[in-house]
């Protein structure tokens, strides 16, 4: 390798170096100019002294504009007043690109125009600190999934039928077969990997037609499914609240300088440790009525409604089970009270939002077919699913996470839409 990352100064202090990135900044003074340089690993400033620099290298220093691409030979030096921090001592600038006219200023600009620009708004600090981020918190997912023996098998994301209600499906028309319907959640299938695998988990893009303009609401979003054999609704509790709590460690861990970027305040996360928060939906009603909410028993929660439940909790809130007339078909029905079912939403503090949806899953075939045909939902569509029941059919449990809003919270992003590379929103396509 002919250049080097930045991010491996320390190991090469008093040497001469290559690197290549892009011109982020620069600032001049006579004749010292510093460059401040991107390389996709840190930002790093190299100066340059025309004294020591031949005038045709010190022309193109005063040329490079702002995201042009280049190549800078020099000697890495420590910062001379700054602990940890080191620089490069310019003696040659190549162009490799130069770019005329950059959208983006370093200053502040509107939503819309940023969005409009996200392939180059990616490219700003707090944007490499989100999708930074975005990362530790999928290694930390798979990390901890495989710790507790999940495998990742995956699902299709072409499916005939639902798995969470059909308002929200999109339709695309499929050769002879007519519409396939681009996946709302893996769970389905991987229920079906279970009886192969034992605990598994698919990871990948689910669509939702979400006519719901907020901030915790993207079209296409990443959702992580995980199922497991022979786990009741106390072990799916238990994973979820394993897995959120080493998700927070990782970033903790990992993450230092992307939070210091985004400003955000860490001795929340820091508090996050099991046992999580849990309330009945039930309690939760009532705890909402009582703190002026007039939310009804038997209605969904809104976003107030998940403020004021975790409002005075340091750690994420279970809410569990909720009634079965506002839940999908296939969760478990609690036998000690039929009009229940055993599942939870994970809440995260801070106005993180809803991050988790899970449920022990029904295993009568009797109580799906009855709950499919409640639905309106075509039953040939699911025989393949009842299949899984007649065949073998075990207590199992599983839930899915939403990545985007795992991200929001943790980052203490205002919006989910800076939480994916190009987010998908009912009035955005592009870029
Ligand atoms: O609660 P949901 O709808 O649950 C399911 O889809 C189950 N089939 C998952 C399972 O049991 N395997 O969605 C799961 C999570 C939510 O808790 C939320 O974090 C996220 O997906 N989510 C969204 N994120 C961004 N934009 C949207 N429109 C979202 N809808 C759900
Ligand atoms: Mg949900």
């Amino acid at each position: 390798m002919h250049y080097i990352l930045t991010k491996d100064f320390p190991r090469h202090v008093g040497e001469e170096v290559t690197i290549k990135g892009w011109l982020y900044n620069k600032r001049s003074s006579g004749p010292i100019a510093f460059l401040e340089i991107r390389d996709g690993y840190r930002w790093t400033q190299a100066v340059a002294a025309k004294a020591s620099l031949s005038p045709d290298v010190w022309e193109r220093v005063e040329k490079v504009t702002q995201e042009s691409a280049v190549e800078i030979t020099g000697t890495v030096a420590k910062h001379p007043k700054k602990d940890n921090v080191f620089e490069l001592q310019v003696k040659d600038l190549k162009i490799l690109q130069l770019s005329e006219n950059y959208p983006i200023a370093l200053k502040d600009h509107g939503p819309d125009f940023l969005l409009e620009n996200r392939h180059l708004w990616l490219r700003s600090k707090r944007q490499w600190a989100i999708l930074k981020i975005r990362d530790a918190i999928i290694t930390a997912m798979n990390q901890y999934l495989h710790q507790e023996d999940f495998i990742k098998v995956d699902s299709p994301i072409f499916t005939p039928n639902a798995c969470e209600g059909t308002s929200t499906l999109f339709a695309v028309p499929y050769f002879d077969l007519g519409s396939a319907y681009l996946s709302q959640s893996g769970q389905l299938y991987i229920e079906a990997a279970i009886a192969s695998v034992g605990r598994c988990y698919d990871f990948g893009p689910v669509f939702r037609a979400e006519k719901s303009k907020t901030k915790r609401h993207l079209t296409e979003f990443w959702m992580m499914d995980a199922e497991a054999a022979f786990f009741d609704h106390e072990d799916n509790i238990r994973v979820q609240e394993g897995l959120v709590r080493h998700i927070v460690r990782y970033c903790l861990e990992h993450c230092q300088e992307e939070f210091t970027i985004l400003e955000r305040n860490v001795e929340s996360l820091k508090k996050v440790d099991a046992p999580f928060t849990r309330y009945t939906y039930e309690e939760a009603i009532i705890k909402l009525n009582q703190n002026g909410s007039d939310i009804k028993f038997g209605e969904d929660l809104g976003n107030d409604d998940e403020g004021i439940l975790t409002k005075d909790s340091v750690v994420p809130v279970f809410i569990e089970k909720w009634p079965k007339s506002i839940k999908p078909f296939y969760m478990k029905t609690d036998p000690t009270n039929p009009e229940r079912v055993f599942n939870d939403d994970l809440i995260a503090p801070e106005n993180g939002g809803e991050i988790i949806g899970g449920s022990q899953r029904e295993e009568s075939v009797d109580i799906l077919i009855e709950r499919i045909k409640n639905e309106g939902l075509n039953m040939a569509d699911y025989e393949w699913y009842l299949d899984t029941r007649r065949f073998g059919g075990v207590p199992h449990s599983g839930f899915g996470l939403g990545l985007e809003r795992v991200v929001r919270w943790i980052s203490g992003t205002e919006h989910i839409r800076e939480c994916i590379t190009f987010p998908r929103t009912i009035g955005r396509l592009k870029p």
